[in-house]
């Protein structure tokens, strides 16, 4: 164990930015690849964790951005953990809003889509005190300039207006470091934007077992986490913009075929009758047709000849049946899950109680390698 005190490095910020940079995307691309080639040999070599803030109901972009690539990593054979980030939803608003509802509506999302709670545990913060409490020593590892100097946190503050910037938004990156942690996953799947959220992970890790030291001289107490980026194509909202709730462009998983039939009537296309596949110069149709694809297994181009001159029209009336016949079975499910709110609650309570062994063992871990067992 360490006796040494080592001080900050003052370089983490640098490091962070640099994590965005494009040629570090690319290693991490590359990196990915490599990743999924070692999951199809062995899985049983990774645990992967992420998670989602309960802000609002899982859409389409979620589903062919992350969600579904989550059943495949589950379905492959990883341990996975699963996690609803309710302290998350508090950096940056006033209360916790519908909570209650919002967490019980992603749980329902989540099985519906496939996840199962026999191989994957899903758990959320709050309910988990041993994750929550790796914050202490973890905020002694890093710097405030450090945190300041965040991306993620920066764009979030800025996403905010004019809101003062919480303690708690400054030092969530801190926060999910203890998210992945707790669990000692080494696999984190997530989109661009959390990139520097792990290199935080890696430079807090990296920091604990230089100041606090190990329990096994083998082995560091936590390992170093890398990401997983998804292959999917990103699907936009049915204005061409980022699919987001608050500009009302969103399909959610959990809404009716009619419902579903009626906002794409209103997703905006362009003039040009004869319908191609170009993201370039007609974003719109082309983001419509990629949904269709995502639905079909078609290719999009394919797609486009088939509905040749029939315009708007025909492409909104192909990509309605392809979405509602897609999504028909995850939202049958979804539905009988959401009349079940008994047996929603006992699989939540069950990967708290998992969550809860997993994040002891760790915290046990750490109070032995900080000398505070007492
Ligand atoms: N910040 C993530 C998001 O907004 C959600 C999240 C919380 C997360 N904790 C995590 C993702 C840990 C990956 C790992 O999407």
């Amino acid at each position: 164990m360490s006796e040494q005190t080592t001080s900050v490095a003052d370089t983490a910020g640098d490091d962070l930015a640099q994590s965005t940079s494009e040629a570090s995307l690319r290693r991490t691309e590359a990196r990915s690849a490599e990743i999924e080639a070692q999951i199809a040999q062995d899985p049983t070599g990774f645990r992967v964790m992420t998670g989602d803030r309960p802000t609002g109901n899982l859409h389409l972009g979620h589903y062919f951005g992350s969600l579904a690539n989550r059943v495949r990593i589950q379905d492959a054979g990883v341990e996975t953990f699963i996690l609803i980030a309710d302290y998350q939803v508090i950096t940056d608003r006033d209360g916790t809003g519908p909570i209650h509802e919002r967490v019980m509506g992603m749980l329902a999302d989540y099985l519906a889509i496939g996840l199962d709670p026999r191989r994957t545990t899903i758990y959320a913060h709050s309910a988990v005190p041993a994750l929550n409490q790796l914050l202490l020593p973890f905020l002694s590892l890093v710097t405030d300039a450090e945190l300041r100097r965040n991306p993620t946190v920066k764009a979030e503050l800025e996403a905010t207006g004019d809101r003062p910037m919480s303690g708690l938004l400054l030092t969530y990156p801190v926060h999910q470091a203890a998210d992945i942690l707790f669990c000692k996953a080494n696999l984190v799947p997530v989109g661009r934007d959390q990139l520097p959220h792990l290199e935080q992970t890696r430079v807090v890790a990296r920091r604990f077992d230089e100041r606090y030291g190990r329990v096994d001289p083998a082995r560091p107490v936590f390992p170093q986490a890398e990401a997983l980026l998804s292959k999917a194509s990103t699907v936009l909202g049915l204005d061409g913009t980022k699919m987001s709730k608050s500009k009302g462009n969103v399909i959610e998983l959990g809404m009716d075929a009619d419902t579903t039939a009626k906002l794409i009537r209103k997703a905006v296309t362009d003039s040009n009758r004869q319908i191609t596949y170009d993201p370039e110069n007609r974003p719109e149709v082309s983001n419509l047709l990629m949904l269709a694809s995502l639905c079909t297994g078609r290719d999009p181009v394919e797609i486009a000849d088939e509905i040749g001159d029939g315009g708007g029209g025909g492409l909104k009336k192909l990509v309605t049946e392809s979405v509602n016949e897609f999504f028909a079975p995850i939202r049958a499910r979804r539905v009988e899950l959401a009349a079940d709110p008994g047996y929603l609650i006992d699989v939540l309570r069950k990967g708290n109680a998992r969550a809860n062994e997993v994040g002891d063992a760790t915290l046990a871990e750490v109070r032995a390698a900080m000398n505070m067992v007492y």
